[in-house]
C-alpha cells in the first residue's frame, strides 16, 4: 500500500525518469557519512562483507547506542527515509520510516501543568514523566525485516562488543556529558541514576556497559519481542512505575513503527524525498527550497546592489533566508502536528500557489515584523544523524534522538541503556513559552499515543532516476534550516561535499524575535551588517553535525561536518 502512494507520487513528480535505473550499470562504490568512529568502522565493515544499507544502517544504529549514549538510542526514537534501486522487476522507489516515541497511554494534555494551569519547570524533560514510548527497536526490526539482507542477530554483534568489551571515550562526549551532569543537578524531583551508570565517561579510558551488552544479546536473539513483551519491556515498566512514570506494558506491547509516504517535493530538476509529520522537516525544506526559487531575481538584484555599495553578499543571503524561515516557522507552529491526530494541509503547504502567496511579503530590504506571525519552537539541539549509499546505490538517511544529550537522565536499571524526554516535543501548553522560551502551537497538543512534532529531516535528493544525496544532521529545530543550506551548497553555490557541510551556517525560526543564530566561523563583516539591519546575534557552537553524501557525474563523495566528531569514507566494494 505504501508503495501504491509512492508510485503515484513519483508520477507526478516524473516517476518516468526514476524507472530509468533500471538500465543503468550498478555502481561499485559505497559510502558512509558517520557520527563517529565506531558506527564508521562497522558500517563500512557491513558493506565490504555484501550487507545493503539497511543492514550497515541497522548495525551502526545499535553501534551508536553503545558508543554515542548522548543520542544514539534504545530508548528513543527517529525516522528513516531509504532508497531502493530497481530489482527483480521492482521499479525503483523511495519510502520512509516513523519510528518516533508516542505519548503513553497515561498521558494528557495538561500533564505537564500543576494546579493554577502553570507549566511545571522540567518536568516534560528531566526524569521519569518526560519519557514517550521508545521507537528505535522496533524502527530497526522494522527496516530490518523489510529491507535487510544480513541475519538480525550479526547486526547486533558489533554493538553488543563494544559494550562488553568498552569503546574509547573521546573529549567531545566526556565534555557533554559533564554539561549534561551539571544541567540536570537539582531539576528532578527524585533521584536520578544518571550518574551512577555514567560517571566513568572519561577522555582516553575504556568504558563498558555490561547491562547494556546482555539487553542487546536479548535484542540479538529474541527480536523487537524482548524490547516490547519480554525482558526488557518488564525492567523498563518496572523502572518506570518504581518513580511514577506514565509507560506501561501495554504501551509497549501495543508501539508500532510506521511506514508513510513520505514528502516530495520539485526543486530545480530534482526531488527533495524528506520526513512527513509527525516531522516538520521535509515540509518546511521543500518550502524554503521553493520560496528561495520563486524569489530568486530579486535575491539576485539584492546581491547586484550590495556588490555596487560593498555590502557582505552573505549579510544578504542571511538576512534573505530569515525573512522565509520566519514564514515556514510561524506554519509550523500553527498547522504541524502528529497527521494521525490532526489534519495537516500537507499538499497545499508545499504546493507553488500557496508558496508564491507566502512569499510576496518577503522583504530584501527589512525585517518583516515577527508579532504578525504564528511563533515556532527551539528543541534540543543533541540528535544524532548518518548517511550511507551501498554499492548498488540503495541509499539510508537517518536520524535518531533522546531529544536532550542522554535524554531524561533515567537508565533503566538491568538493562543499562538511558529513556528520552521527547515529551518535551510536545506543546506543553499552548501558546505559552516552554522552558526553551518558546510556544508551540494546538496542532502538538498532547494526546495519549500521539507523537509528538519533531524537525528530524533525513533528506534524499533524487536527479535523473538515482540518487544525487544523502543528508540530514542533529540540531533541534535548526536542523531544517542546516539541511535546507547544505542543499543550496551542493546545488546552487557548486561546493564540494565537504565545503558544503563546514560553510557557516545561520538560523532563524521567528521567535525569539529578529534573532539569527550563527555557527562561530561566521565574519565579523556579516555580522556587523546583520546588526546593523536590527538583527540579534547568537553564536551557537555546535548548530549541526551535517552528515552527507553527494554523487554527481558518477563520482561520489561524502563529509562529515567539521564541528562533530564523524568519518566519512567512499570506498570499492569487491
Ligand atoms: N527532539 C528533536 C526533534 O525531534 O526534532
Amino acid at each position: 500500500m505504501i508503495y501504491k502512494a509512492l508510485i503515484s507520487t513519483f508520477f507526478v513528480f516524473g516517476w518516468s525518469a526514476v524507472v530509468s535505473a533500471e538500465t543503468s550499470p550498478a555502481p561499485q562504490q559505497a559510502a558512509i557519512a558517520m557520527p563517529d568512529e565506531f558506527s564508521a568502522k562497522v558500517a563500512k565493515q557491513v558493506l565490504l562483507e555484501g550487507g545493503n544499507a539497511v543492514d550497515a544502517a541497522v548495525a551502526a544504529g545499535f553501534v551508536l547506542a553503545v558508543t554515542y549514549p548522548e543520542a544514539g538510542n534504545l530508548g528513543g526514537g527517529g525516522f528513516m527515509t531509504l532508497f531502493n534501486t530497481a530489482s527483480a522487476g521492482e521499479p525503483a522507489s523511495a519510502s520512509f520510516l516513523d519510528y518516533r516515541e508516542k505519548a503513553p497511554k497515561a498521558a494528557y494534555k495538561n500533564l505537564y501543568l500543576d494546579q493554577q494551569g502553570e507549566v511545571i519547570p522540567y518536568r516534560s524533560l528531566v526524569g521519569y514523566q518526560a519519557s514517550g514510548v521508545p521507537g528505535t527497536v522496533k524502527g530497526f526490526w522494522e527496516a530490518h525485516q523489510k529491507f535487510g539482507s544480513k541475519p538480525w542477530a550479526s547486526l547486533l554483534q558489533p554493538a553488543i562488543t563494544y559494550a562488553e568489551q568498552g569503546f574509547i571515550v573521546s573529549e567531545h562526549l566526556q565534555k557533554t556529558a559533564e554539561w549534561y551532569r551539571h544541567w540536570i543537578a537539582n531539576k528532578s524531583p527524585v533521584e536520578l541514576n544518571f550518574n551512577a551508570h555514567f560517571s566513568g565517561l572519561k577522555a582516553g579510558t575504556l568504558f563498558k556497559q555490561t547491562a547494556l551488552a546482555k539487553t542487546l544479546k536479548r535484542i540479538a536473539l529474541q527480536g523487537e519481542k524482548d524490547f516490547y513483551q519480554g525482558k526488557t519491556a518488564t525492567l523498563l515498566v518496572d523502572e518506570m512505575q518504581a518513580h511514577d512514570g506514565l509507560i506501561t506494558l501495554q504501551d509497549l506491547a501495543d508501539y508500532q513503527a510506521i511506514w508513510r509516504d513520505p514528502i516530495v517535493g520539485e526543486w530545480l530538476g530534482r526531488q527533495i524525498v524528506s520526513a512527513p509529520p509527525p516531522s516538520s522537516g521535509g515540509i518546511a525544506i521543500v518550502q524554503l527550497l521553493k520560496m528561495k526559487a520563486l524569489l530568486q531575481p530579486a535575491l539576485e538584484s539584492a546581491l547586484q546592489k550590495a556588490k555596487q555599495t560593498g555590502l557582505p553578499e552573505r549579510a544578504v543571503k542571511a538576512h534573505f533566508y530569515a525573512e522565509l524561515e520566519k514564514r515556514v516557522y510561524a506554519d509550523r507552529a500553527f498547522y504541524l502536528g502528529d497527521s494521525d491526530f490532526v489534519r495537516v494541509p500537507i499538499e497545499v503547504l508545499i504546493s507553488d500557489d500557496y508558496l508564491l502567496k507566502r512569499s510576496q511579503s518577503v522583504s530584501l530590504e527589512a525585517i518583516t515584523e515577527s508579532e504578525s506571525m504564528q511563533p515556532g519552537k527551539i528543541e534540543s539541539p543533541e540528535t544524532t544523524h548518518f548517511s550511507i549509499i551501498d554499492s548498488a546505490g540503495n541509499a539510508v538517511s537517518n536520524t535518531y534522538t533522546l531529544n536532550m544529550p542522554f535524554g531524561s537522565g533515567v537508565v533503566i536499571s538491568g538493562a543499562g541503556f538511558l529513556m528520552n524526554d521527547e515529551m518535551d516535543d510536545f506543546s506543553t501548553k499552548p501558546g505559552v513559552a516552554n522552558v526553551f522560551g518558546v510556544v508551540g502551537g494546538k496542532a502538538n497538543e498532547i494526546s495519549p499515543e500521539k507523537r509528538m512534532l519533531s524537525s528530524m529531516s533525513p533528506t534524499l535528493v533524487l536527479k535523473d532516476g538515482e540518487i544525487e544525496m544523502v543528508v540530514g544532521t542533529p540540531g533541534g529545530s535548526t536542523i531544517i534550516t542546516s539541511v535546507f543550506q547544505a542543499l543550496v551548497n551542493v546545488v546552487e553555490e557548486g561546493m564540494t561535499a565537504q565545503q558544503a557541510v563546514d560553510a557557516p551556517r545561520v538560523h532563524h525560526q521567528l521567535l525569539p524575535k529578529n534573532l539569527i543564530a550563527y555557527n562561530p566561523e561566521l565574519s565579523d563583516a556579516v555580522k556587523d551588517e546583520l546588526s546593523l539591519m536590527g538583527y540579534q546575534l547568537k553564536k551557537n557552537n555546535y548548530m549541526g553535525d551535517v552528515q552527507l553524501i553527494l554523487k554527481q557525474a558518477g563520482q561520489v563523495s561524502a563529509a562529515s561536518d567539521v564541528r562533530g566528531r564523524g568519518i566519512s569514507e567512499v570506498f570499492t566494494v569487491p
